[in-house]
């Protein structure tokens, strides 16, 4: 357990980390903070603090829209940003449209981390997620263990339950990861799709497999639509949990996620979705492995995408 986590941003997604941070006793205390008036923060803590006694937790939850109430947080976990959402014409905005958007809260959200907790372990998973952790990066500058964005857990959960789903086995039997950038170009990696540690494709069509691929870089925005406003929120949620619980409990997981490469992969000073080995120091180790030559294609594509992105972040200052 920790000393004190903070969320920032009390949406869809920063309540559902509220609530499963206090389920779950990750910490002591858990700060959330969120501009919306009248004061977002503060009921949402109030609304799930009348029920832990229902839950039997005593984790303090305190909510605010001043940012003084993060100070000292050991671990922070970034929400704050506008969602897409599906638009009067039925059309779904790309995540790397909320760029100018996010880019101004991203802003306050690192001047409030480096004024009240510098130190923090930060997960972040506003949108578009890469580039916003490379902006807090350009921010904070903190040790590169210590960022991480959450993106890559989302899109392997959702790869392996369309694949359990297809191959009628239970979604703890498959194991999978999704490489690259947050975005369309994201790269389902087949060769590490397994069922009860058999390759995928003894299970599986190539041709439904594809299917598969297709449904995966889109899955956001098939839950955007459906929605019709705003977008997934719980899965990203126990996304990001599963980070911060690999984290705070020291297990050396792996966990696929946007990390700072430094020629990893062939990248160097970018964010991007690899393979990540999470223990008490964050990102512990990059575990670098081959690609098949049609992956290798992919993930460069995809790295070219995260890397247009960022040259726009760099443009904006
Ligand atoms: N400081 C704190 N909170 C802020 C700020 C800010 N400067 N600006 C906006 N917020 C808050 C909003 O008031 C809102 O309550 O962030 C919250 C975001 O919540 P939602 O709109 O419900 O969005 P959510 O679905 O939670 O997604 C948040 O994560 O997955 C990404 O694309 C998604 O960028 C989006 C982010």
């Amino acid at each position: 357990m920790l000393g004190k986590i903070a969320v920032i941003g009390t949406g869809n997604i920063g309540a559902v980390l509220v609530q499963e941070l206090a389920r779950r006793q990750l910490a002591g205390t858990v700060a959330a903070v969120d501009v919306k008036e009248p004061d977002v923060a503060k009921g949402k803590c109030l609304d799930i603090s009348e029920g832990r006694p229902l839950i039997h937790s005593d984790v303090k939850l305190v909510g605010s829209r001043e940012f003084d109430i993060i100070a000292g947080a050991d671990m922070v976990i970034n929400t704050a940003g506008v969602p897409r959402t599906k638009r009067p014409d039925g059309s779904i905005p790309s995540r790397e449209e909320l760029l100018t958007v996010n880019l101004k809260i991203t802003d306050t959200v690192a001047g409030a981390i480096k004024e009240y907790c510098p130190e923090a372990m930060v997960i972040s998973i506003a949108n578009p997620l890469d580039a916003i952790v490379y902006r807090l990066y350009q921010q904070l500058s903190p040790l590169k263990s210590r960022l991480v964005g959450m993106a890559g857990q989302l899109d392997s959960t959702r790869y392996r339950f369309f694949v359990a789903e297809a191959a009628g086995v239970s979604v703890e039997n498959v194991e999978a990861m999704v490489l690259g950038g947050h975005g369309d170009s994201m790269v389902p990696i087949r060769s590490a799709c397994r069922i009860a540690g058999l390759p995928v494709t003894h299970f599986i069509s190539e041709e439904v497999l594809a299917q598969i691929e297709a449904r995966t870089r889109k899955a956001g925005g098939e839950v955007v639509g459906l929605l019709g406003s705003g977008s997934a929120f719980v899965s990203p949620a126990w996304s990001a949990l599963e980070m911060a619980e690999a984290i705070i409990f020291d297990k050396k997981k792996i966990i696929p996620a946007s990390a700072l490469l430094d020629g990893e992969f062939g990248v160097s000073g970018l964010f991007v979705g690899v393979p990540v080995l999470f223990g008490k120091g964050g990102v512990e180790k990059v575990v670098e492995f081959e690609l098949t030559d049609e992956e290798k294609e992919n993930f460069q594509r995809s790295i070219a995408s995260v890397q247009k992105t960022v040259d726009e972040v760099k443009a904006m200052g």
